[in-house]
């Protein structure tokens, strides 16, 4: 008996050391999280041409463009490359994009490729742009999304670094951002109204303010949940949905997400969110909505729980954003989460290709720029061009996978794609083992990289001509006769 009291009691205590660890964690990389150098992670229209940032300046015409794109050194290419591309027609219209569509001729032909070296620009004839027709939806229609209201907690840096993110799904919608900028009570240098201006610029309609002031600073994770007094003093009318995101929330498209809501009666209490993906972490924190996902509160529950917030925040046993949030619901209303599916908390670290090649559909996506690096906000902006396309799958001859707007690959081994069942995830991230059976199971095995797979991975895009740039790297080469330089494909599509 003692015994066994004795180790509930330490495994209770391991749990509050655990809990108490992953709070701190969790904060830490809300607020000193890798943050995003800007070249990096801003499409096209924003790109300085920056001398600096360049390889040797040439003389007018000696380069085409389309290689003096290539030339900028933040795509980190080796001085020769090998080259080739093709030219897509999308053939717009009504059909099923979940089905992954066969082209029995090859995607790119290797007697087309020309090496070029980016600093004298030196090539042979660039190979031709040889059209591709590839049936794609049809683009998203333009949309006002007034009854929608988004909230977000996180330092002016990470704000100013996450304008591509936000004006990606945010920009010209209509709908709302609100800001709580943590840091702007302690540092009064920070101008806000220049941030407001930043987005604004970026049509993005923003409203940034200093958490309010209290006796004793109160941690991110409290004005995460207090944002919910705060979107409720500026709603209006036609609010109908208070969206409470972190700034490294995601969405592909506004419409697909506005889609989703209408399916539910924001005029009643509703909690929509999503769990984590891994059960382990479902275990820990509980059946509530992830907050990195994205959750939305419908105005009548937001109403509901709002007079209640000092108290949910002093008698919250996880002190969390999401925790707390998860207690005040749980305490003073009888509504329960309602799980969406296509909502991503994502945790999941290391290679996430097997998710982004598997045909997924996310409506959210997350951890994107600390668990596992991708440039999300570049992969998805081929949405402009094709709406619901993104990540949608095509295979050519027996050897080649495309998803499009993450990976060009090459599948060299035995029956290439035959004997892989693209049906199931490819268990390529960590960790590996039963946590994601319900989220993302059955998982195929894992291919080797270096010799049962080789990828091309979306790095930029050209959003003037629309031109995506998949990237194998040198480091990467698994054939002895390569490994002496990057090899880029690059695809073009005609808008
Ligand atoms: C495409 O080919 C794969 C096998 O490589 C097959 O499983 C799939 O059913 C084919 N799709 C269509 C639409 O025919
Ligand atoms: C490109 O490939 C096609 C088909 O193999 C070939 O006919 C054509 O000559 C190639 N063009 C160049 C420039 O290599
Ligand atoms: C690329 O061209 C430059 C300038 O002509 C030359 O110095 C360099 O050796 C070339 N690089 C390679 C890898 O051939
Ligand atoms: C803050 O930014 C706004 C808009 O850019 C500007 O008009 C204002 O002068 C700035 N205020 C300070 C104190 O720098
Ligand atoms: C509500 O917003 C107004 C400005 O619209 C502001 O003056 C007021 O302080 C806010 N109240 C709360 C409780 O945040
Ligand atoms: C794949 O298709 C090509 C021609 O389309 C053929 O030459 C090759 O043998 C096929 N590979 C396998 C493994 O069936």
């Amino acid at each position: 008996m003692r015994i066994k009291v004795l180790s509930q009691r330490s495994r209770s205590l391991r749990l509050v050391v655990f809990v108490t660890l992953c709070i701190i964690l969790l904060t830490a990389s809300r607020l000193n999280g890798p943050s995003v150098p800007k070249a990096i992670f801003r499409v096209g229209k924003h790109h300085s041409h920056d001398a600096a940032r360049n390889r040797p300046k040439l003389p007018p015409g000696q380069c085409s463009p389309d290689i003096e794109f290539l030339r900028r050194l933040e795509l980190q290419l080796t001085e020769n490359i090998v080259y080739t591309r093709r030219c897509i027609k999308p053939i717009r219209g009504k059909f099923d994009r979940d089905v992954l569509t066969n082209i029995s001729h090859p995607l790119v032909r290797p007697d087309n490729r020309t090496t070029v070296n980016l600093t004298s620009c030196a090539h042979a004839a660039l190979p031709p742009c040889e059209p591709l027709s590839l049936k794609v939806p049809m683009p998203y229609p333009q949309r006002q999304y007034k009854h929608l209201l988004f909230g977000v907690a996180t330092n002016y840096e990470r704000m100013q670094n996450s304008l591509e993110s936000f004006a990606h799904w945010l920009a010209g919608t209509g709908a709302q951002l609100y800001g709580t900028i943590i840091d702007a009570n302690q540092n009064k240098k920070l101008n806000l109204s220049a941030l407001e201006e930043l987005y604004r610029q970026e049509g993005i309609v923003a409203t940034f303010r200093p958490p309010p002031v209290t006796a004793q600073p109160i941690p991110v994770e409290h004005h995460h949940f207090m944002l919910i007094r705060e979107l409720l003093n500026i709603s209006s009318d036609e609010t109908k949905w208070l969206g409470i995101v972190d700034d490294d929330t995601f969405f592909p498209s506004l419409y697909d997400m506005d889609e989703e809501l209408k399916r539910y009666d924001s005029r009643k209490p509703v909690w929509l969110g999503a769990l984590s993906d891994d059960f382990d972490s479902v275990k820990l924190w509980g059946f509530m909505a992830f907050g990195g996902a994205g959750t939305f509160l419908s105005a009548p529950l937001a109403r509901q729980i709002e007079p209640h917030a000092e108290s949910c925040l002093s008698s919250a046993p996880a002190q969390t954003g999401d925790g707390i949030l998860k207690h005040c619901i749980y305490t003073h209303t009888r509504t329960k989460l309602t799980v969406v599916d296509g909502l991503h908390q994502h945790d999941l670290r290391g290679d996430v290709s097997g998710l982004f090649e598997s045909g997924v559909r996310p409506l959210s996506i997350h951890h994107w720029k600390s668990w596992y690096r991708e440039p999300i906000p570049k992969m998805a902006s081929v949405t402009a061009v094709c709406g619901d396309c993104f990540l949608q799958r095509w295979q050519f001859g027996n050897d080649t996978l495309f998803a499009n707007g993450y990976s060009i690959t090459f599948y060299p081994e035995g029956n290439g794609l035959r004997d892989i069942d693209l049906s199931r995830i490819e268990g390529t991230f960590r960790p590996q083992g039963n946590e994601y059976d319900f989220s993302y199971g059955p998982l195929r095995p894992a291919l080797q990289p270096e010799t049962q797979k080789k990828s091309y991975k979306l790095v930029d895009v050209d959003v003037t001509h629309f031109r995506q740039i998949y990237v194998h790297r040198k480091s990467d080469a698994w054939q002895a006769d390569e490994g002496a330089m990057d090899e880029v494909i690059e695809l073009v599509w005609e808008v």
